[in-house]
């Protein structure tokens, strides 16, 4: 057969749409073809007893017990039909009943069963039963007491992501004076606190419902409908946002002092959690973070005394200095309080500034869990030498912050 010069363009123009029409419905049913299904269930332990560290998610007991179930989840479902579609679960509570506990569960699994949401749902729920009646290894289970419930994606999300002082994204090394850019979901607990939309402090998120700050963040502005909050690390791109409901500045702060630099923000409205947003753990109060140990100090504030804001969340990798080396004479001389601790270098270089006041001062644990340690309170300007960040020393503040908070 031969073709005329403009049927040849007909044709390769009709490949190229059939190509182009292929490859779009692929990446359709790639990239949205499956839907997430989220599922709440419960169920009896009867030979693991209460413990109230259950209550703690930074706790070894809390963090043992999860892991069991999660292995037997994984093992239920990579054992079934549902292998493919089974993506994680977590125990995102452990309750009292009488001595044991009951365990509360949410499970995600991805399929392309869009449209049969009741039928996955009956293999799933089968799936499981029969498993909890079988062999469970070390837990004795009392399938009796088994409940199964949908739950929508954002409560599902927010249980999956609970956990305190975890992270999803780590970005390597060390603007902070001598910081580095961060990573999104790397600083999860980062809050940007703003009057009138612009940002002024850093705060850190505690709980669905709480924020840490610095007391003279509110100095002349105490009216909590002047401010509001935002998550995620851009400034020019945040990822949530809520007004503020309540401010409680320590009754003992009194402008100018440095002393009880501390205030919590109430939202008006709780944030639910996402991989991108979550909470830092808090110390007990007893808790010891000994001189010299890793700290990292993040924020929005200026990258050198007197300069302008970043737009990327920055972090300073640094140590805690001794309270007896800062109250030096050519240190701060004796103007290090109970109530504060010391960050930074002697030789100066890593800092906060200007506009990090608030914003957490961290470290992690051996298991790589991040605790707040302080505040960012005050400095004589910004990573001079002899001058290191000074912060609110919150298992100072540990049962003040109980007292407001019931955290
Ligand atoms: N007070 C400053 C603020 O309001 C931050 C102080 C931290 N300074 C320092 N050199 N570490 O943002």
């Amino acid at each position: 057969m031969k073709l005329t010069r403009s049927g040849k363009i007909a044709l390769i123009f009709l490949v190229v749409i059939i190509v182009a029409a292929v490859i779009g419905v692929i990446v359709y049913f790639v990239v949205y073809g499956k839907t997430p299904f989220y599922y709440h269930i419960s169920f009896k332990l009867t030979n693991v007893d209460y413990d109230s560290k259950f209550h703690k998610p930074y706790s070894q007991e809390y963090i043992d017990l999860n892991e069991r179930i999660v292995s037997l989840m994984n093992k239920t479902f990579q054992a079934s039909k549902l292998r493919r579609q089974y993506v994680i679960s977590h125990v995102a509570k452990v309750r009292q009943a009488n001595s044991k506990v009951i365990v509360d569960v949410v499970l995600k699994f991805k399929s392309c069963y869009n449209n049969n949401a009741a039928r996955f749902r009956d293999r799933t729920r089968n799936i499981l039963l029969q498993k909890l009646m079988g062999d469970t290894g070390s837990l004795c289970i009392d399938s009796s007491s088994f409940k199964f419930s949908d739950i929508d994606m954002d409560a599902a999300e927010n249980l999956l992501n609970i956990c305190c002082g975890r992270r999803t994204k780590v970005s390597p090394g060390n603007k902070i004076v001598g910081g580095l850019d961060s990573v999104e979901g790397e600083w999860p607990w980062q809050a940007s606190l703003q009057q009138n939309n612009i940002h002024r402090c850093g705060a850190t998120l505690i709980n669905n419902n709480w924020l840490l700050t610095a007391a003279h963040c509110f100095v002349n502005a105490k009216d909590p409908r002047e401010w509001s909050v935002t998550f995620g690390f851009l400034l020019s791109d945040p990822k949530l946002k809520r007004s503020v409901k309540n401010i409680i500045v320590h009754e003992k702060y009194k402008y100018p002092s440095h002393d009880h630099d501390i205030a919590i923000v109430n939202l008006s409205k709780p944030v639910l959690y996402t991989t991108n947003i979550r909470k830092v753990c808090l110390p007990e109060a007893n808790y010891n973070f000994p001189a010299n140990s890793d700290v990292v100090v993040t924020g929005w504030g200026s990258r050198k005394t007197d300069g302008t804001s970043p737009d990327v969340l920055q972090k300073g990798i640094m140590k805690i200095i001794d309270t007896v080396t800062c109250n030096n004479k050519e240190v701060y001389d004796s103007h290090i309080k109970n109530g504060m601790l010391c960050a930074g270098f002697l030789q100066g270089r890593v800092d906060a500034c200007q506009g990090d006041s608030g914003g957490p001062l961290v470290s992690s644990d051996s298991r790589g869990i991040w605790f707040l340690v302080g505040v960012v309170s005050w400095g004589e300007e910004c990573a001079l030498p002899n001058k290191p960040g000074v912060y609110t020393r919150v298992t100072y503040y540990r049962n003040w912050i109980t007292s407001k908070t019931g955290l």
